[in-house]
């Protein structure tokens, strides 16, 4: 053996390319950092924008303390600083990365300081689903190329449908009726409707450009040698088992954010990978509120929402008489809140009842006593945090696989109640009540028996234990 290949079997190396957004960067690193100590080389490549926002928001001592067994690498995004970079922005975001980072990429892992011929090549890649050009990339130096959706396994499973709903003639849908159950989602039998399938599915015709990219990445996903999820089997076995069909090699590792404490030592100050800069100030407001008293609202790092939805949700709130922990995120409301003018009773009411900030430590919220529910736009990574601190919800999906999410929580998970498609003052009081109040025991019985089993499956012998070292003995016998 000479002193190369001597190098090269020493170590495994992977290389990780998240999609940059604050959902999906969240779960890689937290990935990258498991991998990381388990004698596997990683490299992080991340956007120059995400990088900056992430040291922004770190305590410099406590990011390199962290990461201290990861390299970063960066690259441009080659959107304009001035991009808001919201979910409005995705297609753009996308055909960007494709154009100006994905080059760049291939050339670090083909011939640059990670190609085949350097002291440390790449064995492995591991990389967001939507990156179809991952593949070809993979495909050329030889290396395995796993991908890792970070949306939920029933929102990608309804995705990877598309092509048999447009044979089936389900899409594009042929009248109005959101209501109208969808047949050609096998695993998923009398559970969607219409209006449950991702929002670019209202699409009038199949020009659409979301439409485009999803079906691109459908024709990629079964190309990988293993998919990973942040899900636990527990949670998705039905789904797991169909996805099973499209690639073999699963492996399902969530959730990511109890695996990682369940592994490592992780000060909480810092287990964050917030790309904003965290207000810990609620904290202080929710110790001294009554137990289970308060919504916690928030939704998430992309959804954009118009003024008059914006205040519709703060009447509900208001009428609900529950106290509530409000995330208003720079730029979520569409044209901004100058010139906004507050009614006297929302101001009054949320002075004495409500906190307001713009990014909130949510897993710490999640977790604190003094809140009873989660009003959430049903991202992936806030569903699954929610099941993890067995609180119930009520959720108000936007896109992505959020519409997905939203039914599985109400209608098969059972863990509080979807509002999709009626952002309405009354339906929004009435369901705080419902799952505040009324109906609050059912909610919390289930919630709390979920969150058991989620963290259940990250402990010694748990499903997502066992995926986990499954996953790292795959890539430690992965050679180039
Ligand atoms: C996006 C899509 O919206 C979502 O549907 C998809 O599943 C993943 O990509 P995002 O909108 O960011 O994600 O939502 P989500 O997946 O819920 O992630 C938001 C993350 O930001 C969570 O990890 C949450 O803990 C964190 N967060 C949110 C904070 O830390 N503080 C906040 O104030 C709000």
């Amino acid at each position: 053996m000479n002193n190369r290949s001597a190098k090269i079997s020493a170590l495994p190396h992977v290389f990780i390319f998240p999609l940059p957004l604050q959902g999906p960067v969240n779960c890689m690193l937290k990935l990258a950092q498991l991998l990381s100590q388990q004698d596997i080389r990683v490299t992080f490549l991340n956007t120059q924008h995400i990088h900056q926002r992430l040291l922004n928001c770190t305590d410099h001592t406590n990011h390199f303390k962290r990461y201290a067994n990861l390299r970063f690498e960066t690259l441009p995004d080659g959107l304009p600083e001035e991009n808001p970079r919201t979910g409005d922005q995705i297609v753009n975001l996308l055909a960007s990365v494709e154009i100006v980072a994905a080059p760049i990429f291939r050339q670090m892992v083909t011939a640059g300081d990670y190609g085949p011929e350097s002291e440390a090549p790449v064995t492995c890649i591991i990389a967001d689903g939507i990156f179809t050009f991952a593949h070809g990339v993979a495909a050329e130096i030889g290396v395995p190329l796993l991908y890792f959706d970070t949306i939920s396994p029933c929102g990608l499973w309804s995705y990877i449908c598309l092509p048999k709903l447009i044979e089936a003639g389900e899409l594009p849908f042929r009248d109005d009726n959101l209501d109208e159950m969808i047949i050609n989602t096998p695993g998923m039998e009398g559970i969607l409707r219409r209006r449950d399938l991702p929002s670019f599915c209202r699409a009038k015709d199949l020009d659409d450009p979301v439409l485009k990219v999803i079906l691109k990445e459908d024709e990629h996903i079964p190309l990988a040698q293993g998919l990973i999820f942040n899900t636990f089997q527990e949670l998705e076995g039905p789904i797991l088992s169909q996805m099973s069909n499209i690639c073999p090699n699963i492996y399902a590792i969530g959730p990511l954010t109890v695996i990682e404490n369940a592994r490592f030592e992780v000060e909480t100050t810092m287990s964050s990978t917030s790309i904003w800069k965290e207000d810990m100030s609620c904290i202080s407001w929710l110790d001294v509120q009554p137990a289970r008293s308060v919504v916690y609202v928030s939704i998430g790092s992309l959804v954009i929402v118009t003024k008059e939805d914006f205040l519709e949700l703060w009447h509900g709130l208001v009428n609900s008489g529950s106290r509530f922990l409000w995330v208003q995120r720079q730029g979520s409301v569409i044209g901004g809140l100058k010139g906004l003018e507050t009614p006297v009773e929302l101001a009054q009411w949320t002075k004495e009842r409500g906190y307001i900030v713009s990014w909130a430590p949510q897993q710490q919220v999640l977790a604190h006593p003094a809140v009873g529910a989660f009003f959430t736009h049903s991202g992936w990574n806030s569903t699954l945090e929610s099941i993890v601190a067995g609180k119930p919800m009520i959720c108000w999906p936007y896109g992505v696989d959020q519409q997905v999410n939203s039914r599985y929580v109400e209608q098969v998970w059972k863990l509080g109640l979807d509002m999709k498609d009626m952002c309405d003052r009354v339906v929004i009081e009435r369901m705080i009540k419902e799952v505040m109040g009324s109906r609050k025991d059912e909610f919390l019985e289930r919630a709390g028996r979920l969150a058991k089993l989620a963290k259940a499956s990250v402990e010694e012998g748990g499903s997502s234990f066992r995926d986990l070292d499954r996953l790292v003995d795959d890539i430690k016998s992965m050679r180039i």
